[in-house]
């Protein structure tokens, strides 16, 4: 009998990871306490941006015609006690209002809703990034209160806005913090498929798992605020960034991924996850060990105010007010809708707060930006946004923004100049259709 498996929270990663569980093959039942999510969900829609996953869920999702019918979704915590083999647990863990330490209230009441539904035997995965210690304290919870013969795992997610699906059924590894040997036996049945196909397993205790995720984002924050302080550092003594990263990259030991200057890191995940780490360290009595997050992070929102500067002395050095500002790119990145935290807005919100008319333009964030930040300018597409612009910045790297053709645009901005803070446009390209072409942490042509 193929296990059964239930997805509580869908979310990015519960909703990508139920359309996952169905391709490899098992029954699965996700379950979200938003009604809304779950009739979108249960017709094979999709709550946000993420490439591939409408097609995957359409594929399995039960009612759909052709589907395999192995995904079906609720909000009835009962059916989802009776029907689990395996519960994972993918609820948000964001930043708590006011502080930095993660806010565990959404894990904390699925466990609380979870555990007394669980009268049979079940081993509850809890894939929520979420401070360390959390898994002690939350299996004896379940020792305390779930009827049945119930077991906790930890096992963190290390998928990508963007690139969910194949994060997700092609991981680079499986981390897995167990206390027993049936779960591990469990788990390696869960992710046989990948496994066969090559992606580490990695067995440790919950700590460790906790801690894993963790450290990988805060080294994927430090490699990125480590090449944006090489970027002032350039800018200062009149070096380019983007080759020093491109020669310190052939280092294998260093490696070219994540060494893209610019504005910096964004979304729900490096900014909160770095914070709540430090602030978890602190209660440990550890806080030593972090504090060059600290430095990683005001590294990294000092990019923002930077690109503010560089807007403010294109358009004159003084004042915004008066100045056309279009800003291309209202994600934290690209192939994602998602606008959380993201340098792009904050940047725009900005400069829009100190009286430049800013017009954005995005290809998915639309919806989500103009429900962040209702008072800023938004056009249907990039030639709208930059229509009598006195300077345009290009602040989230989307393909469509590449495929721009810089003379057609240059057509018309009252002045062709283009900041580019992702490092990501040709400069040679806007350079020779007439633009000034300025990015971060490179050398003024
Ligand atoms: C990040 C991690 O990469 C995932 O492994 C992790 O699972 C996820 O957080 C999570 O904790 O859920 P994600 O937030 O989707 O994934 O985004 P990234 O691709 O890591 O990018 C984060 C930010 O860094 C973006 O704003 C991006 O533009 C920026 N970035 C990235 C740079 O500024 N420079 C770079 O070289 C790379």
């Amino acid at each position: 009998m193929a296990l059964k498996i239930t997805v509580i929270g869908t979310g990015y990663l519960g909703a990508t990871h139920a359309a996952a569980m169905a391709e490899l093959g098992f029954e699965v039942l996700g379950l979200d306490v938003v009604p809304e999510k779950i009739e979108m969900l249960a017709t094979g829609r999709v709550p946000m941006y993420e490439p591939g996953l409408e097609e995957l869920l359409r594929k399995h999702v039960a009612g759909i015609e052709g589907s395999t019918g192995r995904l079906r979704f609720t909000t009835s915590w009962e059916e989802v006690g009776e029907f689990g083999d395996v519960h994972f647990v993918c609820v948000n863990t964001p930043q708590k209002h006011g502080e930095y330490a993660c806010d565990m209230s959404y894990v904390d009441a699925a466990f609380a809703s979870l555990a007394p539904r669980l009268t049979r035997p079940a081993l509850v995965v809890g894939k929520s990034t979420v401070p360390v210690g959390s898994a002690d304290r939350l299996a004896a919870l379940l020792d305390e209160r779930a009827p049945g013969d119930v077991e906790l795992a930890w096992n963190p997610e290390f998928l990508r806005e963007g690139f969910a699906v194949d994060d997700t059924l092609h991981p680079d590894r499986i981390v897995v913090g167990v206390r027993s040997e049936a779960a591990e036996k469990l788990l390696r049945e869960v992710y046989a498929t990948p496994v066969a196909e090559g992606s580490p397993f990695v067995v440790t205790d919950f700590p460790t798992a906790e801690l894993v995720k963790t450290a990988a984002n805060s080294f994927l924050a430090t490699k990125i605020s480590f090449i944006n302080a090489m970027a002032e550092v350039c800018e200062a003594a009149g070096g380019d960034v983007a080759k020093l990263a491109e020669a310190i990259g052939h280092d294998e030991r260093i490696g070219k991924k994540f060494l893209r200057a610019g504005v910096g890191f964004g979304g729900g995940c490096l900014p909160k996850d770095i914070r709540a780490f430090m602030a978890r360290a602190g209660e440990l009595g550890a806080d030593q060990a972090l504090t060059f997050l600290r430095e990683v992070d005001s590294i990294n929102m000092r990019r923002r105010g930077h690109m503010v500067e560089l807007a403010r002395e294109a358009v004159g050095g003084s004042s915004f007010l008066g100045k056309r500002v279009a800003v291309l790119g209202a994600t934290f990145k690209p192939d994602s809708d998602d606008v959380r935290d993201s340098p792009a807005l904050n940047v725009a919100g900005q400069i829009h707060l100190q009286g430049g008319q800013v017009t954005v333009y995005d290809p998915k964030g639309m919806d989500n930006a103009r429900r962040l930040f209702p008072t800023l300018g938004y056009a249907d597409s990039a030639p709208e946004a930059v229509r009598g612009a006195d300077v345009v910045l290009h602040l989230t790297e989307w393909r469509e923004f590449r495929d721009l053709d810089p003379a057609e645009l240059g057509k018309l901005v009252t002045t062709p100049i283009i900041l580019d803070g992702r490092n990501a446009l040709d400069p040679d390209q806007w350079r020779e259709a007439g633009w000034t072409y300025r990015a971060m942490g490179r050398p003024r042509a």
